[in-house]
């Protein structure tokens, strides 16, 4: 990318400045007061983005002004100021220059010579491409020195990213993910930036593989590089952190509620292979009262490893076993990979080939790689007639009453090396190549797959995904792919779902226990402390591993899995209003401390505790053998979740408290109602008839949502909205904000 140079015209209309130079234009246009988008059309036009679906332009009061050598852009909020050459830098309304075009010349770090190189490819400590990774697209931003990163989606490591650089191009690396780690499943080209002069985002809105320098080529500045498309990204202001995060995702789009008993406890392994194993699952789950809400079917139940067929010699007649299920209250997700058999007997695969459903060679013919059912073909989800036929397909699911879709595989992963850059997809009517492809393939696989579910049920779809890019919460959850039994993923486990939920992503989970390594008693059971406060809680496993059903362990173990999932029922209304602040706001359930304390420096690398809402710490403990630990409380009162004697704890210091294995630090701030549920099996389709309000010393309010957890009526105004307001006599009263919905049959204040 040359930089642009000698402007020669510009032109202000529609809040869009649109600057001509030499070679090639430049654009600001104002979509809000703090959202501007910023792009250089050279050789091309950035294309229709998958992220920001609709118009998001809203009208605002902008101006445009010449000022020196620059064009000003002005909105309420903030001014973009565009340099002859197309540097941008942006000021708030207080003057401050926040985000900085970087002008100095780069300093690459230490290039190497090829007899190097050579040597570090032999040993494998690096891939050819590792080295010199063309920058087609080049952006450089000034760092001030005491920023701090935050977001980019599931990338491994800590909270704070500064001095790393991660890579956008999902991946399938099944070995132990670490901050080595450069990519993961998902690309989420979103950062947040937060410094003593304020804070912003920044979206990049391309597909191609790219990356993010933060501060690791050279503490002066941080850079976004990519192998293709244009540079185009959006700033994303906000007077607060939750501010930028709403902000993002009033553009891509906000998690949508789910129904309520996703937020249950789901059971899963790859390896139950027969109707009897799912059967023996649920009726243990049962006699050992650990509630559950759902079972998942990992990719033994297809015949062949055929999507959309079900394996009836080992799970019985199509059908059967999921109502059977149903019956006891658990609902089934089934998995569906992308790739398709490739086999001429096989319905799918011929209406894939008959209409031209699959990804394409240059030379026209049909990719083939190979994945779990061997020779496969990979739809072209950009093709809108394939996602319908994808869409369509959900019926075999929605037919047999299964809950909800886990598409998995969808980076797209192939077993013969990753598909090659130059295999033909669609971008809507025009052709692409899986370049441009690659990061969104997992996002339009969720979004044919969640239209079907809605057009066939009525209900709110239930879809997990692997793999994903920017504003795929819109359709779908998440969980962080092939984690290990290691006590370094349940560690990681925290900054990479609270990272996900700043990303958009309002329901993410881990598998609890980890997927691949064996677990041990003690690290399960301190991974189900975390994972009963988290959005998406689900034990899942790896064939080949020892066995993780809490009936696997010693009572002792079974005892803290049933007190801890039984807490997560207990706390489902709390985390269901979470959910529905997610869906209005952005902000997500599961967050960090520091979106909550941004102004406390102790909140900016906090790994090891999280918000959940914004009146609940918890403070897990992470590491193995630890029946102790220290925990920082940030400013305000607060209060031991468990204590009987509610013992109170001043903010803004640290704290050592106990914390033996059958026990996880939580804490709650003064004034604090929570609504909470009596115990139960499972959720199923009911709204409890009584919610219990558990309340904390101190005044306090709380809205409270209700609705039948299920569908979409809500939306035409079938829910409750109560606020509950605690005086500082300790009465509480009820006072019904919107009534759409038959009433608790009783509120118990606890
Ligand atoms: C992938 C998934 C994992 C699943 C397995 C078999 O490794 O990430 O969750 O169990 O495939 O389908």
């Amino acid at each position: 990318m040359e930089p642009l140079s000698a402007m020669k015209t510009y032109h202000w209309e529609n809040n869009t400045l649109d600057i001509q130079y030499e070679n090639g234009h430049g654009v600001v246009e104002v979509l809000t007061d703090d959202i501007f988008r910023i792009y250089v059309g050279q050789n091309g036009e950035p294309t229709l983005s998958v992220a920001v679906e609709g118009d998001k332009k809203t009208p605002v009061e902008a101006v445009c002004e010449a000022s020196g050598d620059s064009l000003v852009v002005r909105t309420r909020r903030y001014a973009v100021s565009v340099s002859g050459d197309f540097r941008i830098d942006i000021l708030d309304s207080k003057g401050n220059r926040i985000c900085e075009d970087y002008r100095e010349e780069r300093t690459k770090r230490e290039v190497l010579s090829d007899a190097h190189k050579e040597l570090l490819i032999a040993e494998g400590h690096a891939k050819p491409e590792d080295f010199d990774r063309p920058e087609h697209i080049f952006s450089a931003k000034k760092m001030d020195g005491d920023e701090k990163f935050y977001g980019l989606g599931d990338k491994t490591g800590f909270l704070n990213k500064r001095s790393y650089e991660f890579e956008n191009w999902n991946t399938d690396n099944p070995k132990a993910h670490t901050e080595a780690f450069a990519a993961l499943y998902k690309s989420i080209p979103f950062l947040i930036v937060l410094k003593e002069k304020g804070c912003y985002g920044l979206f990049y809105d391309n597909t191609y593989r790219s990356r993010l320098n933060l501060g690791k080529e050279r503490e002066d500045y941080f850079f976004y590089a990519a192998d293709g498309g244009t540079l185009n990204y959006y700033f994303i202001g906000g007077r607060s952190m939750k501010e930028v995060v709403s902000n993002y995702t009033y553009l891509t789009g906000t998690t949508p509620l789910p129904q309520r008993w996703v937020l249950g406890y789901h059971q899963s392994r790859w390896g139950y292979d027969s109707a009897e194993v799912m059967r023996t699952v649920a009726s243990k789950m049962r006699e050992l009262e650990i509630p559950c809400d759902c079972l998942h079917f990992d990719i033994d139940y297809m015949e062949g490893f055929r999507v959309f067929t079900w394996n009836e010699k080992r799970y019985g007649e199509k059908g059967k076993l999921i109502e059977e299920l149903l019956d006891d209250g658990f609902r089934s997700v089934c998995i569906i990979d992308p790739g398709v058999k490739k086999d001429e007997d096989y319905a799918i695969y011929r209406e894939g080939v008959e209409n031209d459903y699959f990804a394409k060679s240059p030379d026209g013919t049909i990719y083939n790689n190979v994945v779990w059912p061997g020779v496969v073909a990979f739809p072209d989800f950009g093709n809108p007639k394939t996602r319908d036929w994808w869409a369509q397909n959900q019926k075999f699911l929605m037919n047999m009453k299964v809950g909800g879709v886990w598409n998995d595989m969808n980076e797209p992963a192939s077993f013969e090396g990753e598909l090659p850059l130059d295999v033909v997809f669609s971008d809507e009517g025009d052709k692409i190549t899986h370049e441009k492809m690659h990061n969104r393939y997992g996002h339009l696989m969720s979004k044919a797959t969640y239209e079907g579910i809605k057009a066939q049920t009525g209900r709110r779809p239930f879809v997990i995904t692997r793999a994903c890019y920017a504003g795929t919460q819109k359709y779908s959850t998440v969980w962080t792919g092939d984690n290990q039994s290691l006590w370094a993923h349940l560690q990681m486990a925290i900054p990479q779902l609270c990272n996900l939920g700043i990303s958009g992503i309002g329901i993410a989970g881990t598998d609890v226990g980890g997927f691949g390594a064996d677990t041990t008693p003690e690290l399960m059971a301190r991974w189900v402390q975390v994972g009963a406060v988290s959005p998406f809680f689900r034990n899942h496993c790896s064939n080949g591993c020892i066995h993780q059903e809490p009936w696997e362990f010693p009572e002792e173990i079974q005892n803290i899995y049933r007190k801890f999932t039984n807490l997560r029922y207990e706390l489902l209304p709390y985390f269901y209003d979470c959910m529905k602040e997610c869906e209005e706001t952005g902000i997500p359930m599961m967050r960090p401390l520091v979106l909550e304390y941004e102004h406390d420096a102790e909140c900016f690398n906090c790994n090891d505790e999280f918000m959940v809402g914004d009146r609940m710490l918890v403070a897990p403990v992470v590491t193995q053998g630890s029946t102790k630990r220290v925990v920082y409380l940030p400013e305000g009162t607060w209060y031991g979740f468990e204590d009987e004697d509610q013992k109170r704890y001043d903010g803004g210091q640290y704290y050592l408290v106990d914390a033996p294995l059958d026990t996880c630090p939580i804490f709650v701030k003064e004034g604090t109602i929570l609504p909470t549920y009596a115990p139960m099996q499972y959720i199923g389709e009911t709204c409890p008839d009584k919610l219990i309000l558990r309340v904390y010393p101190g005044e306090g309010s709380y809205i409270h949502y209700q609705d039948n957890g299920l569908d979409f009526d809500y939306r035409n105004g079938a829910y409750n909205r109560y606020r509950f307001t605690k005086a500082a006599d300790g009465t509480v009263s009820t006072e019904l904000l919107h009534e759409g919905f038959p009433q608790y049959g009783e509120i118990e204040v606890k």
